[in-house]
C-alpha cells in the first residue's frame, strides 16, 4: 500500500476546478473578518454583482476549422511580449489573508511571465517584491498622499528597485462604505482578542502568531528615512501604535482633494508608464491620457468604493473608442474565468486585471493557491480560446462576442 504522499492543502488545492471552488476552501480556511474584507464588496453590492452579470450575459460566437492546435496566449503591452493578457491588480494587506503574502504572489506572477503591481498599502515594501520576485515585470500601484516628501521617496524607492510602471487609483478619494467590515470591526492586523484567539485553532493554516511575529509594514508607509517601523506607520502623521484601524488607515492614505494637478506632478516626477485605475467614463479616459498617462485601468475597483457604477465591461467598448485602437486599455472586476478574458479583448481590452481571483487562491493555501488560480485561469482561456476556433490571443475581435 502506499501512503498518500498529498498534505491536506494540497489534496483541497489540487480538487479545486474553478476560482469558485478556491473561494470555498478560502471560506474554511480563513477567519471570517478577513475573508469577508476580501470577498466583500461597497454598501449593497450592486456593483459587484452586475461586474459578474455583465461577463455572464455576453455570448461567444466560435468559428470552426481553422487550426487552433498551438494556442499562442501571449499578447504585447507597451510593446513588451506578456504571457497571457492577465496582470495581477495590486491589493492592500496582503499579508493578512496568508503570511505568505506579496512575495508569493509576486513570485507566482514571475513564474508565470505576468506583471504584479504592489499596492501602496501592501504589506510588504518595493525592495522585499523586487528581491522575492527578481526578474518578474513589476508595477506599482500609487495612492497619493498629502506629504509630497513621502510620494517622491515613494516614486524614488520604486523606480530604484526596478518597477516599470506606475498605476495611480483614482477611484478612492475617499474610502468606501463596507458594511461587512464595520460589522465585523476589522483591524489590520487583526487584533489578539479571546475570540481571535480560539479562532486561531480553527484557522491552523492562517496563523495570527505569523503575523504578530513578523509584523506588518506597508509598501510605502515604512522604512520612510530609513526606518523600517513597526506596523510602518511612521511615515504618516496622525497614526501610531501596532494595531490599526482599517477605515482609519484609508483615511490617512486616500487624498481627498486628489486633481489633474497631482497627475501633471505625477507624470513630471515618473519617467516610466503610467496607468491611471478607476476609470469608467470617456470623459475621463480622455482627460486622464491627454494629461499624459499612458493608458487607463477601466475599473470599479471590483464593486468596493462607488456602489452602483456600471459594470466595467458595459463600459469598456466606449471607452476603447474614445482613445482608439493604440491606447492601453485595461480591465478589471469580476474577472474570475478565462472567459472573462476573452470577453475582455474582444470589447477592446488589452488585457485584465484580477484581484479576488487570486487572493481567493492565497487565502486556501498561500503560494501553492494563487499558483492553483492562475493554472485555473490560463487552462480555462486556452481550452476556451481554442473552442472559439483561435490560435491566438491576438485573433480575438469583436466579431466573436455578441450581447443579447
Ligand atoms: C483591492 N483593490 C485595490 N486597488 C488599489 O488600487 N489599491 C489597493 O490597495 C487595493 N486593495 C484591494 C484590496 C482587496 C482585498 C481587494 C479585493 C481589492 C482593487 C483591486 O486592485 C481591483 O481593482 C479589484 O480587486 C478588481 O476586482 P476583482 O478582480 O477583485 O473582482
Amino acid at each position: 500500500l502506499r501512503r498518500p504522499t498529498l498534505n491536506p492543502v494540497e489534496r483541497r488545492l489540487g480538487a479545486a476546478l474553478t476560482i469558485r471552488d478556491l473561494r470555498a476552501v478560502a471560506v474554511r480556511t480563513t477567519p471570517r473578518a478577513v475573508f469577508d474584507y476580501v470577498d466583500g464588496a461597497a454598501d449593497a453590492e450592486l456593483t459587484a454583482r452586475r461586474n459578474r452579470a455583465a461577463f455572464a450575459a455576453v455570448e461567444l460566437v466560435p468559428e470552426y476549422l481553422s487550426p487552433v492546435d498551438h494556442p499562442d496566449l501571449s499578447t504585447r503591452l507597451f510593446g513588451r511580449e506578456i504571457a497571457m493578457p492577465l496582470i495581477f491588480a495590486p491589493t492592500g494587506y496582503t499579508r493578512m489573508m496568508h503570511h505568505e503574502g506579496e512575495a508569493a504572489v509576486a513570485r507566482v506572477a514571475a513564474r508565470h511571465g505576468l506583471p504584479y503591481t504592489l499596492s501602496t498599502v501592501g504589506t510588504s515594501t518595493v525592495e522585499d517584491v523586487a528581491a522575492a520576485a527578481p526578474g518578474g515585470e513589476h508595477w506599482f500601484q500609487l495612492y497619493l498622499t498629502r506629504n509630497e516628501r513621502l510620494n517622491t521617496e515613494l516614486l524614488d524607492r520604486a523606480l530604484a528597485a526596478g518597477f516599470t510602471t506606475v498605476v495611480l487609483t483614482v477611484d478612492t478619494p475617499v474610502a468606501g462604505r463596507h458594511p461587512k467590515d464595520m460589522r465585523n470591526g476589522l483591524t489590520i492586523p487583526p487584533s489578539l482578542t479571546l475570540r481571535t484567539l480560539f479562532g486561531m485553532a480553527r484557522y491552523p493554516s492562517w496563523s495570527l502568531n505569523k503575523l504578530t511575529t513578523a509584523p506588518i509594514t506597508f509598501a510605502s508607509l515604512s522604512g520612510m528615512s530609513g526606518k523600517s517601523g513597526k506596523s510602518g506607520m511612521s511615515g504618516v502623521s496622525g497614526v501610531t501604535g501596532d494595531t490599526i484601524d482599517a477605515v482609519r488607515v484609508a483615511d490617512v492614505v486616500f487624498e481627498p482633494t486628489l486633481s489633474y494637478e497631482h497627475l501633471a506632478w505625477l507624470r513630471a516626477h515618473w519617467p516610466h508608464r503610467l496607468l491611471v485605475k478607476g476609470i469608467l467614463s470617456p470623459h475621463d479616459a480622455r482627460r486622464v491620457v491627454e494629461a499624459g498617462a499612458d493608458g487607463v485601468i477601466v475599473s470599479n475597483h471590483g464593486g468596493r468604493q462607488l456602489d452602483r457604477t456600471p459594470a466595467t465591461l458595459t463600459v469598456l467598448p466606449e471607452i476603447r473608442e474614445e482613445l482608439g485602437p493604440d491606447a492601453t486599455v485595461i480591465l478589471d472586476s469580476g474577472v474570475t474565468h478565462g472567459q472573462d478574458i476573452l470577453a475582455a479583448r474582444a470589447l477592446g481590452a488589452d488585457a485584465v486585471m484580477i484581484g479576488r481571483a487570486y487572493l481567493y487562491g492565497l487565502m486556501a493555501g498561500g503560494e501553492r493557491g494563487v499558483e492553483r488560480a492562475v493554472t485555473i485561469l490560463r487552462e480555462e482561456y486556452a481550452r476556451s480560446l481554442q473552442l472559439l476556433g483561435l490560435n491566438a490571443s491576438e485573433a480575438i475581435a469583436r466579431h466573436h462576442l455578441r450581447r443579447p
